[in-house]
Formats: structure tokens, sequence, C-alpha cells
């Protein structure tokens, strides 16, 4: 018997699969320090108390809630990689400037628990992170370099793609990332939905889009997660997800830098489409840490009927 126990010799882990992609030492080592950094955000929401800050434990102590747990561990990691000089996360109020040096060095935005809320009711949640060369974070999205996402659900899976197709890993029972999927596609068109927000407080284009996706005979599947979310339509290779401008907020409640961004980077390069209703999210320039924007995400056909309602 050769190799490892409990390792096929057909197993690629993520590692392996990153050499393959024609990218430098570092950027390799920086996806693999967050595909570390998840495992142990994975075993704080697994035992964690349920996400209720300034609860104490059996010894007295304070609690920290999860997703400020979660952003600890992640920037603690990326701080100690070695190759990261600007690290910006949905947690912070400010970017966090670990060294000036920009030489072979990478930015980091990234959300650490996105979904938290739900973690209390044993929903699906995730991290999120984009990756931009150099120190500067306001670069539009289309300039990332690596964009990823950890889903915690039943298994726990790795999304990534460094602008050559987007791969599915999934963790092991030794807590490796194995390859599941190479090179996901995206179908054109799909027959599920995933709106976000109050429908009563949707603009008449959007309502209009929601009773034709209803009338194709669309199925509603939205979980509130948006890891979990994005990761069906990606995975199933068609459907739309959607959080559009609501009555009151004209940028419906997603942020560019933490969360639009890196997800349309990935359903972009899985052949899919990403816009905020009339220009493609990636070339949004971002100005703002906590930019937000309205986002009609999945299969091309499907996101060009939602721009044709929404601008009706
Ligand atoms: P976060 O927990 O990081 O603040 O983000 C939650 C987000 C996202 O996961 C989801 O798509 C959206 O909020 C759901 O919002 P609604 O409940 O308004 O649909
Ligand atoms: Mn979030
Ligand atoms: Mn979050």
């Amino acid at each position: 018997m050769f190799g490892e126990p409990g390792k096929t010799k057909f197993q690629i882990d993520l590692r392996r699969h990153l050499r393959g992609q024609n990218i430098c030492d570092n950027l390799i080592h920086l996806i693999c320090e967050v595909a570390e950094a998840s495992k142990y955000v994975i075993n704080a929401v697994r035992t964690g108390d349920l996400g209720v800050a300034g609860t104490s434990n059996l010894y007295g102590e304070e609690q920290l809630a999860l997703d400020v747990l979660s952003d600890r561990i992640i920037k603690k990691r990326l701080v100690h990689s070695g190759v990261v000089c600007s690290i910006a996360s949905e947690e912070m109020d400010d970017i966090y400037k670990v060294t000036s040096d920009t030489n072979g060095f990478y930015s980091v935005a990234y959300d650490p628990l996105d979904g938290s809320s739900l973690v209390d009711v044993n929903l699906a949640v995730g991290t999120i992170v984009s990756i931009y060369a150099g120190c500067d974070l306001f670069q539009e999205g289309r300039k990332q370099v690596a964009a990823l996402y950890i889903l915690y659900g039943p298994r726990v899976s790795l999304v990534y793609s460094v602008g050559n197709g987007v791969h599915e890993f999934t963790m092991n029972q030794l807590m490796e990332f194995t390859l599941t999927r190479e090179n996901v596609r995206m179908h054109p068109n799909g027959n599920i939905y995933s709106p976000g927000g109050q429908r009563n407080k949707y603009s008449p284009g959007v309502e209009n889009f929601i009773r034709h996706l209803e009338e194709r005979g669309a199925k509603l599947r939205y979980s509130g997660g948006f890891v979990p979310d994005i990761n069906q339509v990606l995975m199933k290779g068609k459907g739309i997800f959607m959080y559009p401008a609501l009555n009151g907020s004209p940028n419906g409640k997603l942020r560019l830098l933490f969360e639009l961004n890196p997800m349309a980077y990935l359903v972009e390069n899985a052949g899919g489409s990403a816009t905020n209703g009339t220009t493609p999210i990636l070339d949004l320039k971002p100005e703002t840490l906590d930019q937000r924007a309205p986002i009609f995400i999945g299969s091309t056909e499907d996101v060009m009927k939602a721009m044709e309602f929404v601008n009706s």
C-alpha cells in the first residue's frame, strides 16, 4: 500500500492545485493560510457560545461574538503570513497596515463570518475573501488576483479562483481541502431565484422581474446567507441571486469590498455575470470601506433580463 492512510492517490489537495495555477508562491501561501484559518473559524462556529456578545463562559470570562472571534482568527493569520501589507474586514473600522512594503505583497478584504446571525438557528454561514496585488484596497473588483469563500454547512467547502476557472474543495476527515469540482461553469439561464430584502420595498421594476421569474416557473431558494445562497447558484450552475435597491436603502445591503466583489469575481470566472443594475459589479470603483451596492448575480441571461426590468 502506498501513500498516507486515509488518502487515495486521486485526491488533489488545495496547495497542489494552486501550484498548477501559474501564480507566485506568495499568493499560494496566502490562500493556504486563509484555508488554515478557516479550520479555527469552523471550530469556533461549531463549539462557541451562540453569538451573544458579552456572555460569560464556565469560568466567568467574557466571550467574544463569533464574528469578532472569526475576525481575530483570520487577521492574526494574515498578519503573520509575511505576504500581506493591507487588511480590511467587515469587522474593522479602518484599513490595518501590516507593512508599507509592496513588493510581492498582497492586500486582503474579507468578511470573516457572513450571516453570523444565522448561527443561532443553525443555518449555513461562510467566510468571504478578496485579494489584490500591492497595498491598495480601493481598486475595481476586476483587479482582484484571487477570490474565495469557505462555506460552513453540513460540510465545509472552499471555492476559489485566481482568474483561471472556479474550483471547489471539500474538507475531508483529516481537515484537508481536497478537490471536488474543477472548472465549475454556469449555464446562461436557470430556474432558481434567491431574492434578498423585503419585497414590499422593491421598486416596480424589480417586482415585475420577480413576477416574470415566478411565471417562468423559477423556484424560490433563499437561505439568508450570502455564501450558501451564492454557492447554490454556482454549484447548480444556474439561477440568480439578487439583493436589490430597497425603498429607503438605494444601495441595497451588501458591501462591495467584502461581499460583492469576491462573489462577482467567482461568478464571472464561471461564465456568469454580476451587475448593480447598470454597471458590472467588478467595474465599480470603491471609495469607502463600507460602500454598498445593489446586486443581481448569476446566470448571464437572467442577469441581463433583470437589467431590462430594472431599467424599464
Ligand atoms: P452579515 O452577517 O455579514 O452582516 O451579512 C448578512 C447578509 C448576507 O449573508 C445575506 O445575503 C443578507 O445579509 C441577508 O439579508 P436579508 O435578511 O435582509 O435578506
Ligand atoms: Mn456579510
Ligand atoms: Mn459578517
